[in-house]
């Protein structure tokens, strides 16, 4: 130790002083979930009505059966969605808005840019003063907020957060496009995460991912400009979503693999150290195809795409809060939260809960 060390000048002290703190160890514990899905329902006999679709053709390609649709005259919305799901979660939690410090929102169907839909959000469960922002990952969108939400917390400043996961898919459809109507549906879902002492909770692994070359297979095009070259600009398609399903197919089989596999690997886990694989509701097929590449047995992939269709953003934390309500989630069992979307997007969220 030198000299200088033992009586170190006022302004390193100082110095040290403003050093960045490490983050203390800190489990984090998911301490409630809810979610809301409209009345209304959607079925396959009802686009049989107004398309050249039918009932076969939908389950054998899709496995949907029905999907719900916001009531836009009751005010019914993305915002409307998110307090629901978001009040659930916190009776559960056994708190209330005035205890969360942060609200995010994951979603492409906000009624506006600007307030985002986490603002509104927040103000309506008592939590105004939080902070609030929404995520916009599509389909991914959930994932990449619980991996956001996590890494916010662990720095210390965020001791309840809220995490939403939402879209009203049938607000951005045009329900002419049979390539596109019939596979989504509206839904919301939401966690409350609390920090706890048990360091064996919380995230173990995660990733987040992006290809935006790949965006024109997924699209919301608000202008003419939007449009891919060699795609015709035509103002009917202006905020209806735009999608090439057989490409999103291809890329969906492969990134699902890809990113478990990644996850996994991260902490040296086995996919049957997994006890839940919760994972985006795009297609029954693509879902079956990632199972079966993974050896993965039936009862620990959950499903729910035969009655709410494909929700983008709100189909994980429902399938989530539908496998805890259901008692199936036990403590201390290792979730996987998979996803993939518009963006291109994907990502995962390796948890022990
Ligand atoms: O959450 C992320 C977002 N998106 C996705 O995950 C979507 C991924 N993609 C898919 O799920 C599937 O591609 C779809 C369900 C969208 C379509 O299924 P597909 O097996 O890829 O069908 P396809 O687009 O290759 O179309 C096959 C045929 C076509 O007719 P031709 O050209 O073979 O005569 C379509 O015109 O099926 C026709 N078709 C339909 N027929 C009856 C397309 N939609 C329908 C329909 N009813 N609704």
């Amino acid at each position: 130790m030198s000299a200088g060390d033992r009586h170190p000048r006022p302004e390193s002290a100082a110095r040290a002083a403003l050093a960045p703190a490490r983050p203390a160890p800190l489990g984090v514990r998911i301490a409630g979930t809810g979610s809301a899905v409209p009345d209304r329902r959607m079925t396959n006999a009802d686009f049989e009505k107004i398309l050249d679709t039918n009932d076969e053709w939908i389950r054998q390609r899709t496995g949907i059966r029905e999907r719900r649709r916001v009531d836009t005259e009751k005010g019914e919305s993305t915002r409307t969605l998110c307090v629901d799901a978001l009040r659930r979660a916190l009776d559960e939690a056994r708190t209330d808005g005035a205890d969360l410090d942060l609200v995010i929102v994951a979603t492409v169907t906000g009624e506006m840019l600007c307030p985002s839909v986490a603002c509104r959000v927040a103000a309506e469960v008592g939590a105004a003063g939080a902070g609030a922002f929404d995520v916009t990952a599509a389909c991914s969108g959930f994932v990449y907020a619980m991996n956001i939400a996590y890494e916010l917390m662990r720095g210390g400043t965020y001791r309840c957060v809220g995490v939403i996961g939402c879209d009203t898919m049938s607000t951005i459809i045009d329900y002419k496009d049979r390539g596109v109507s019939i596979l989504f549906g509206d839904a919301a879902g939401a966690a409350v995460l609390r920090p706890t002492d048990d360091l064996s909770k919380g995230l173990l692994a995660q990733a987040m991912h992006a290809d935006g070359s790949g965006w024109k297979d997924l699209y919301l095009p608000r202008a003419a400009r939007d449009f891919p070259e060699g795609v015709e600009a035509d103002p009917a398609k202006y905020c209806k979503l735009q999608m090439n399903g057989r490409e999103v197919f291809k890329f969906a089989v492969r990134t699902f693999g890809e990113v478990i596999q990644q996850t996994l690997d991260q902490v040296g886990l086995q996919p049957d150290d997994v006890d839940h694989y919760v994972c985006h509701q795009s297609n029954a097929r693509i879902l079956e195809a990632s199972r079966e590449r993974f050896g993965v047995p039936e009862e620990k992939l959950y499903v729910n795409i035969d009655r709410y269709g494909n929700s983008s953003a709100g189909s994980v934390p429902l399938c989530f809060d539908e496998l805890r309500k259901a008692g199936r989630i036990k403590d201390g069992d290792v979730v996987m939260l998979v996803a993939f979307g518009g963006g291109l997007t994907w990502a995962s969220s390796l948890w022990r809960v």
